[in-house]
């Protein structure tokens, strides 16, 4: 069984159906990539999977069913969501954005994975006392994803992380997502422009169009294929 499993997704807003039957899955401690066009659905999907708009069709995490539930009760069960432009707190310092983020957990717990996510991000560090909104874009995309880690949920939703951010940075991003993966066993699922880095720490991939999937398989099978190539990869 994968650690999330979706079938028949549908959801959309209000009259307005964006995804038309989605199967996925994301397995245990494995990150899943999500490519697709604007506008073709991926922040609606990463929305349904959270909560925080109504679906329909079979979404089971862990094997307990997800749809219906509320978003705090879906966080609960260790689902974190870093959406979109990142929702950190502007006018809170960094780490009491961090500490919002662990508001899940006991205080005495909350301290060593403060101390575990500076560690993996020193800037943050450096920055404790600055208010969120000062940061570089780069810097509150960090931020973003400690927040979302500090419950240690066991997978994390990315919605596009390498938005606004200059090259060096998105690699950045993208090496501190692979070695969390790796060293926490954290499973995530990335929507994604930047299909290069995406497709190295992913181990499989979907293609979303008009909100249905239109190609998956392993990331060494996308990367071969000639349209998402040169569509996605530029090359
Ligand atoms: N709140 C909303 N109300 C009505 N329609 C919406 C709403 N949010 C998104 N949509 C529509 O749903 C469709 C899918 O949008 P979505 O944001 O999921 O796309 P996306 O794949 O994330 O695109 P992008 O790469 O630009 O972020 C679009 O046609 C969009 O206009
Ligand atoms: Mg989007």
């Amino acid at each position: 069984m994968s650690l999330l499993e979706l079938q028949g997704l549908s959801a959309g807003y209000g009259p307005v159906q964006v995804l038309h039957g989605i199967d996925l899955r994301v397995d245990q401690g494995q990150v899943t990539v999500v490519l697709g066009a604007n506008g073709a659905g991926k922040t609606t999907l990463l929305r349904a999977l959270s909560g925080i708009i109504k679906g329909t069709g079979t979404v089971t995490f862990d094997g307990i069913s997800l749809l219906g539930r509320p978003s705090e009760k879906i966080a609960a069960l260790g689902i974190s969501h870093v959406p979109q432009g990142r929702g950190t707190f502007d006018d809170m310092s960094v780490e009491d954005n961090l500490r919002v983020g662990a508001y899940l957990r006991p205080q005495h717990q909350a301290k060593g994975a403060l101390d575990r996510w500076y560690d993996l991000f020193p800037r943050l560090a450096d920055r404790r006392n600055q208010q969120a909104g000062s940061l570089s874009g780069g810097e509150q995309q960090m931020l973003a994803i400690a927040r979302a880690l500090m419950p240690e949920p066991r997978l994390l939703l990315l919605d596009e992380p390498s938005l606004g951010l200059a090259p060096n940075t998105t690699r950045m991003v993208f090496d501190s997502l692979g070695r969390i993966n790796e060293e926490t066993g954290t499973a995530m699922l990335v929507v994604e422009q930047n299909a290069h880095l995406a497709l190295e720490i992913g181990s499989a991939a979907v293609l979303l169009e008009a909100g249905r999937v239109v190609s998956s398989g392993t990331s060494d099978e996308l990367r071969g294929r000639e349209d998402i190539r040169r569509a996605y990869l530029g090359y």
